[in-house]
């Protein structure tokens, strides 16, 4: 039986994220007040954290998190080419330069041996992109950091509930941003937060998200606003509503029993009944410590773009994470600099993951990925 199409990813929300939108309506509040400094509240207890600020959405954190780290105009910022457009905007928002890395083709994760040779005067940070889910070998790329006195920001959009030698990812670090989009591990509609344990940086992102107003989250939360007030930076409108907090609350407490083991449960399946399988190579099996937001393979021998279209044929919707950013003309176009980026671009597919995938869906996206890699099909 061919299913209805079979969607790459998902928002999973019911009658329990409509419940607490209700409640947030009937409170007839619907900024910036209780619910987002109770979503706050409970990620800090999550995730152990010193410092939790939710933004509006996962690039408006990259770009507060940027802003807040004490970098110049002009400072140069390492960060891998394959990731999304996302990490490379906000680097530039900031006023900053990225510089495109390589990545490491196995978990396609920064690789340092290639940032190391891109190191100037201008090289102030670096943004590891925690691709997959994967956040790489976190202990080396902040070893680097110290030894070139960079500022780190993580990108950890895909890695909400990663655990790193048994540590969640944003329990430690310098400046870590989760994203909480729709379709993310978990979900506030639009959203995002910045995690730190510096209290100079987590004031400025606080006040920043307000248009700079200093001090003005503090007196919201107690259902106050600042009249007359002092701005000393440039700030946005990034601040998160109760509407979306609400949700993210909702998302929070299921996502230990029922998001992070349906996604590494159907992780571990595909893992499993792909291994081995001639024409593909798969990302490392460790969906014991991550949660993975997307699942891409690896696809050989000029393939991919074929397997691909075979998948759509057959309804079910597949991605592409990413096209590489030096490629893009606001970034240089520069088509030939990473020649290993660029050869696993043309290789990554993203097959469908997302809690409600059920089983018969993925045994079907399976025995199509297999059937196309069958001689048949693939020569
Ligand atoms: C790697 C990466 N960084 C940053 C973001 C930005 O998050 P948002 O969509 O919440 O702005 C995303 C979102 O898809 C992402 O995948």
């Amino acid at each position: 039986m061919i299913p209805k199409t079979i969607r790459l990813s998902k928002s999973i929300v019911g009658s329990t994220e409509k419940d607490a939108i209700a409640c947030v309506i009937d409170d007839s509040y619907l900024g910036m007040g209780s619910f987002v400094h109770e979503f706050e509240e409970r990620l800090k207890k999550y995730l152990e954290a010193k410092h939790v600020i939710c933004i509006n959405s996962g690039t408006a954190a990259l770009h507060l998190a940027l802003m807040s780290a004490g970098l110049k105009q002009g400072d140069e910022v390492l960060v891998q080419s394959l990731t999304y457009i996302s990490s490379f905007q906000a680097i530039t928002a900031a006023g900053l330069k990225p510089v495109p890395c390589e990545v490491i083709p196995e978990i396609c994760t920064i690789d340092l041996r290639d940032a190391g040779k891109r190191i100037t005067n201008r090289t102030k940070a670096i943004m590891p992109v925690h691709y997959a889910s994967r956040v790489g070998n976190l202990d080396e790329i902040y070893e680097f950091a110290r030894e070139y006195h960079l500022r780190v920001i993580e990108d950890a959009a895909h890695a909400f509930g990663t655990i790193y030698k048994g540590r969640k990812v944003g329990s430690f670090g310098d400046i870590v941003c989760f994203s909480f989009d729709g379709i993310k591990n978990i979900t506030s509609g639009e959203g995002g937060a910045v995690i730190t344990s510096d209290d100079a940086v987590a004031q400025f992102v606080k006040d920043a998200r307000l248009l700079g107003v200093h001090k003005d989250t503090e007196k919201r939360y107690e259902g106050q606003r600042s009249w007359e007030f002092d701005v000393t930076h440039q700030g946005y409108r990034y601040h998160m509503s109760n509407l979306f907090a609400a949700v993210g609350i909702v998302q929070l407490n299921r996502f230990e029993k029922e998001f992070k083991p349906k996604r590494q449960m159907i992780a571990k399946r595909y893992h499993e009944a792909l291994s081995g399988i001639r024409g593909i190579i798969l990302f490392p099996d460790d969906y014991d410590e991550i949660v993975p937001h997307i699942f891409p393979i690896r696809v050989l021998n000029g393939k991919r773009d074929g397997l691909r279209q075979y998948l759509l044929d057959n309804s079910i919707e597949c991605g592409i994470h990413y096209y590489p950013n030096h490629l893009l003309t606001y970034y240089g176009a520069r088509k030939g600099e990473l020649p290993v980026t660029e050869r696993i671009y043309s290789e990554l597919l993203t097959l469908p993951i997302h809690p409600d995938l059920t089983l018969e869906e993925q045994d079907y996206v399976i025995e199509k990925v297999k059937t196309f890699l069958s001689a048949d099909y693939a020569d």
